[in-house]
């Protein structure tokens, strides 16, 4: 066979499926970036990653350490262990007031794996489904590598960055809506919705059909207001949550939805054959990390030191626009100011100020150009360090 035929055959055997060809997270090329600098024995202050720099807490180590030594790690039901599921409805109960039924309890393999399932079971190859920008980017890209239709509705600072009962209801004389999907508080902008905005979404959503799923994994992490669960309010809502951020076990992969009650079996039949159960080691520390809260809660006061630190410090090295901190461990710096591109800015800082964040480019196609996100999830120190070092490099 002539040759180009054959590389030409090859190539169509091994070419990736177009619904594969997602983009990629940017903030990896500021992580490479940043570790090529440390290799070459510069000190980089992260604040591009969003993941806690504490460890999970002791009572969940413990309890791994302990079924380690046991021996046997089996799978667990498709559902997730009894008494794990309990644990999260009386979470429900000891930190919302409200009573959520532990067997619509779904233990899932962080929210990530939530996400799969969830829009697996509630939607159709070619719903459109509403997500907010600036926004989380996998929201978008895992729609859209199951065949959905990610719909981008804009926010703006006049409503905390929340979507809007109105702005959705717009969306969907557009085109019709199947679901919507929002995060409070949020990455990246960190804003939260209050009670009645998230009341009157529901409330809009529900009145024409449209699913509701709410992202929760920042939940714990609230500063400015308590945030409030969809479970409290709609019993047709799909919660997802993770131990991930509040209980620093990214790594982990463990997290867990409240589901509608007739979505439940599809979704375990659908978890059943995509995973079989979440890892067993990770669910028992799980369960045991809520007896870790007091340890938790010193770390979240930790966060909220570093918040006043960046909320005094930024605007006197001359960042003086950014969002309301409401909650995660997330600030969102309009650096427009400075720069029309928001990435050349972070390489820049990375490479000059030795300062890493995220370009806003990756959580908003439209106006992330003018946008940083700084993450201050690491120690004080940290972050009166990146003050200075932004201010001298910006003064
Ligand atoms: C808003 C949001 N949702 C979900 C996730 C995924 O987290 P995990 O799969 O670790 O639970 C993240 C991670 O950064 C996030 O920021």
């Amino acid at each position: 066979m002539h040759e180009a035929t054959l590389r030409d055959r090859v190539a169509a055997l091994l070419a990736a499926s177009d619904r594969s060809n997602v983009p990629p997270f940017m903030v990896m090329d500021v992580m490479s970036a940043a570790e090529r600098i440390e290799a070459a024995g510069g000190h980089v202050i992260h604040m591009e990653v969003g993941q806690p720099a504490a460890p999970a807490p002791t009572t969940a180590i413990a309890a791994a350490r302990a079924a380690l030594e046991g021996g046997r790690i089996d799978y667990t039901s498709a559902l997730g262990i009894a008494s794990l599921r309990e644990r999260i409805a009386a979470h429900y109960s000891d930190t919302y007031g409200c009573a959520v039924d532990p067997g619509r309890i779904v233990v899932t393999t962080g929210s990530s794996g939530a996400f799969i399932l969830a829009f697996l079971a509630m939607f159709e190859p070619r719903d459109r489904v509403a997500v907010t920008v600036p926004g989380y980017p996998p929201y978008r890209h895992i729609l859209t590598a199951l065949g959905c239709e990610p719909v981008l509705i804009e926010t703006s600072f006049e409503t905390r960055h929340a979507l809007t009962g109105e702005a959705l209801l717009a969306a969907h004389r557009k085109a019709p809506l199947r679901g919507v999907l929002v995060g409070s508080p949020a990455n990246p902008t960190g804003t939260m919705m209050s009670r009645q905005a998230l009341t009157h979404l529901i409330e809009a959503a529900q009145s024409t059909g449209v699913r509701f799923i709410s992202d929760e994994i920042y939940h714990g992490l609230d500063y400015g207001f308590p945030a409030v669960t969809a479970a409290e309010l709609s019993e047709q809502a799909l919660v997802i949550n993770s131990f991930s951020k509040y209980f620093c076990m990214t790594g982990w992969r463990v997290g867990w939805m409240v589901v509608p009650e007739p979505l439940l079996r599809p979704i375990e039949r659908l978890q059943q054959n995509l995973a079989i159960s979440v890892p067993t080691l990770s669910q028992i520390a799980a369960e045991a990390a809520f007896d870790g809260r007091e340890e938790m809660e010193a770390i979240k006061r930790g966060y909220l030191e570093n918040r006043r630190i960046l909320i005094e410090g930024l605007p006197k090295a001359g960042l003086t626009k950014f969002l309301p901190a409401d909650g995660a461990f997330y600030l969102y710096a309009d650096v427009s100011d400075f720069t029309s591109d928001s990435f050349e800015f972070a390489k820049q800082m990375l490479k000059e100020a030795h300062v890493a964040a995220t370009p806003g480019v990756d959580f908003d196609p439209f106006r992330g150009k003018n946008f940083v996100r700084f993450s201050y999830a690491r120690s004080a120190d940290d972050m009166r360090e990146a003050v200075a070092r932004i201010a001298r490099w910006l003064g």
